[in-house]
């Protein structure tokens, strides 16, 4: 593919999901961009992961100068950033009525989002037009970033889903470089990338093909319905697919070339086992739809087959490291999924119900069904309800996303791999 027809190919395949809705935030639901998934693991994941660098920063500019926090969205689609800084949890829940999120629009002094695409820039301006601190602007960031040499450093270099995996590892390192040029005597650095061990993608896992070439094809095909999916306007472009290691490794390479220390960071799994080509199959025969399962987990008065989320893994011949993490997952995973419908079946014998689980499985699991089966058993007093469907299954769908959680190494296993970097001079 030659530079032109990706540039047109991203151009477009951007265009069509803003024209389809997609960055509407209003296609909720079980198919669609911002689907149960997206909702209660995704973003929530990416929040709880942001928080904590987050507050140590807003505690530092507070006792410091007192002034607001300055972001940058690279590759900032409708602006979805911005949600995201002003819904982030404080570090520790609490259960009080209010949820108090750790930043308000008011702590943030300004905002500004830049992406190739100009119907996303437009659809960015409509969403945002009422918060007065945001910007938004067409940039292409193979070309660097797009500052001015007199534009204040920002406190943070963030994206979000995916955006910097449009980048080639040359314009990753000029844009990297460009941050640690830019910004202050600190910044937040987040990297939010495609994950290169992502069971959706096993193909892919190998080396690299051709010199200094490290992209491979990829389609946002699960925007279309599926007999869609193979057409010809399905947009295919390259995107760089990052292993934990590999990335840290890249971002510590430009850090201290330019004379930057790496502080605190965090690389994570997002999306181990739910990522959206779970359910295309477009890279992976072998994989079972979990995404459209674990929807329908959340989903109200929709009972799901619970064993379609029985994950069986085919290891890789060459990557023993990444199979025992999958497998390690598998077990885990699996014990949870059949205790899950082992207790479901006990539901008429209390007595049985409360009986202690099999203590074979890891103690996340052992915990996670006796969480179950004390829901199933109080569960048939919900006389009005479907408790099945409305509070079980959703349960269970909150203890699968802890597991993944707990079980996650960063190692790009997964369709999201976020690096959060503090960079200071
Ligand atoms: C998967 S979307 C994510 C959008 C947004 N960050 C979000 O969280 O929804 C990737 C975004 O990267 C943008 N993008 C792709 N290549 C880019 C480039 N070279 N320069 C700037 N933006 C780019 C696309 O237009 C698209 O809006």
């Amino acid at each position: 593919m030659n530079q032109q027809t990706v540039l047109n190919n991203v151009l477009n395949n951007y265009a069509k999901a803003v024209a389809v809705g997609a960055y509407d935030s209003k296609l909720v639901g079980l198919g669609n961009k911002c689907d149960n998934v997206r909702q209660y693991w995704e973003d929530r994941y990416t929040r709880y992961v942001l928080s904590p660098g987050i507050r140590r920063l807003y505690e530092r500019k507070r006792d410091e100068d007192g002034g607001g926090i300055r972001i940058m969205d690279l590759g900032c689609g409708a602006g979805e950033g911005w949600n995201i800084f002003t819904t982030l949890p404080r570090t520790s829940p609490t259960l009080d009525a209010q949820f108090n999120s750790l930043l308000n629009g008011s702590d943030i002094e300004f905002y500004k989002g830049v992406d190739i695409s100009p119907a996303m820039i437009e659809k960015a301006e409509s969403i945002h037009a009422h918060h007065n601190q945001t910007q938004f602007m067409v940039a292409d960031l193979d070309r660097g970033l797009p500052v001015d040499s007199s534009e204040t450093p920002y406190d943070i270099y963030f994206s979000s889903y995916g955006s910097l995996s449009h980048l080639s590892d040359d314009s990753l390192s000029k844009l990297v470089g460009d941050i640690c040029e830019h910004m202050g005597d600190r910044a937040i650095f987040v990297a939010d990338l495609l994950g290169r061990y992502s069971y959706e993608w096993p193909c892919y896992w190998g080396e690299f093909q051709g010199k200094g070439n490290h992209m491979q094809t990829y389609s946002m095909s699960y925007l279309y319905p599926p007999e869609r999916r193979n057409t010809e306007d399905v947009e295919r472009f390259p995107i760089r697919y990052w292993g934990g290691e590999e990335i840290d490794h890249f971002l510590r390479m430009i850090a201290e070339n330019m004379n930057v220390y790496v502080g605190e960071f965090q690389l994570c799994d997002r999306s181990i086992l739910v990522g959206r080509h779970t359910d295309t199959g477009e890279f992976n025969a072998e994989v079972s739809p979990f995404r459209s399962a674990i929807n329908s987990l959340h989903a109200i008065d929709r009972r799901t087959d619970l064993s379609q989320l029985i994950f069986n893994y085919q290891p890789h011949p060459n990557h023993p490291h990444i199979n025992r993490f999958f497998q390690n997952l598998q077990s885990a995973w699996n014990a949870l999924v059949y205790g899950c419908i082992e207790s479901l079946d006990m539901w008429r014998n209390p007595e049985k119900l409360l009986s202690e689980p099999p203590i074979e499985c890891p103690p996340i699991v052992l915990d996670s069904i006796r969480i179950l089966r004390r829901l199933i058993n109080q569960a048939p007093n919900l006389h009005f309800d479907d408790p099945r469907a409305n509070l079980i299954e959703p349960q269970l769908a909150y203890l699968l996303r802890n597991l993944e959680w707990n079980f996650q190494q960063g190692l790009g296993a997964s369709h999201g791999l976020l690096a959060i970097y503090e960079f200071h001079r």
